[in-house]
């Protein structure tokens, strides 16, 4: 459902080339929690960003649901990407807003007349748990609230695919595993296929069906977490370190 074909991304600073994504094919199945592992600077970002076009590939095929995105423009990329929400690390919401403002202004962007606007976003604010919050604004909410928030927005236009930057790297590790929870919620009950860039094992075991372990642009390692049989040194890196959370693991209290 997610097919990139030799995609690849080439950035020139000042007189120096970076290949931070070299050519690459990548099938993510439809449904699925997909990981993509990997340390700072591996090309993680640059990966998921080619996926809705916040980066432009220097060169190959990027088709989600059979279409494909390369070439998109205008109002066909505005609602191509409408279908694939995304959520980010330091959770970008507008600090001027409330947060259902946050969400509402993600579906007047998306062209949702004004009548429709105010009760999907407040759907959305329950989906996350967060009805009580609308009226907040965002520097009056905790980190795993604010992560809530950014995902209440990501959902209001209904994708059918979420991406997800180091979306817990910023939360202590309670908070982590609420949204983890939550992340996993939405694939389970919505079918949503998750695309998540970590850096944390932990998060790829607890989340993911398959992960791909990403080393200076390429991939190195495609890995079955059911099965895990890491072929590369830094994928064997990554499960050494590996004690994962589970479905048993007690969350003490809910510390958004
Ligand atoms: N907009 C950009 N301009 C120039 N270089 C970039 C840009 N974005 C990323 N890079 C470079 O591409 C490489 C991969 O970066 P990134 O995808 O952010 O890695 P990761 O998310 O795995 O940490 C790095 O060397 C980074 O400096
Ligand atoms: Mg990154």
């Amino acid at each position: 459902m997610i097919e990139l074909t030799q995609v690849s991304k080439r950035f020139q600073v000042g007189g120096r080339t970076i290949d931070a994504v070299q050519p690459t094919d990548l099938h993510i199945p439809s449904g699925e929690v997909f990981g993509l592992l990997g340390f700072s600077g591996a090309g993680k970002s640059t990966l998921l960003r080619l996926i809705n076009r916040l980066e432009e590939p220097s060169a190959g095929s990027v088709r989600v649901h059979g279409q494909e995105m390369v070439g998109l423009s205008g109002d066909a990329l505005r609602e191509a990407r409408q279908r694939i929400g995304m959520i980010f690390q330091q959770f970008n919401l507008l600090s001027h807003r409330t947060a259902l403002h946050n969400v509402e202004f993600a579906l007047e962007v998306a062209g949702m007349p004004a009548a429709q606007r105010r009760a999907k976003a407040r759907e959305a604010m329950a989906a996350v748990g967060l009805s009580d919050r609308e009226q907040s604004y965002p520097a009056q909410l905790s980190g795993g609230q604010r992560q809530r928030v950014a995902i209440a927005r990501a959902l209001a236009t209904s994708p059918s695919v979420l991406l997800c930057d180091e979306a817990t790297s910023a939360l202590d590790p309670h908070t982590a595993l609420s949204i983890l929870r939550l992340l996993q919620q939405l694939n389970r009950e919505r079918g949503m296929t998750i695309v998540i860039v970590t850096h944390d094992i932990k998060v790829a075991n607890y989340l993911c069906q398959h992960c791909v372990v990403l080393e200076q642009g390429r991939v190195v390692d495609r890995i079955a977490m059911d099965n895990p049989q890491p072929q590369s040194l830094l994928g064997r890196f990554f499960f050494e370190t590996a004690k994962g959370w589970t479905d048993q693991t007690v969350l003490p209290q809910e510390q958004t």
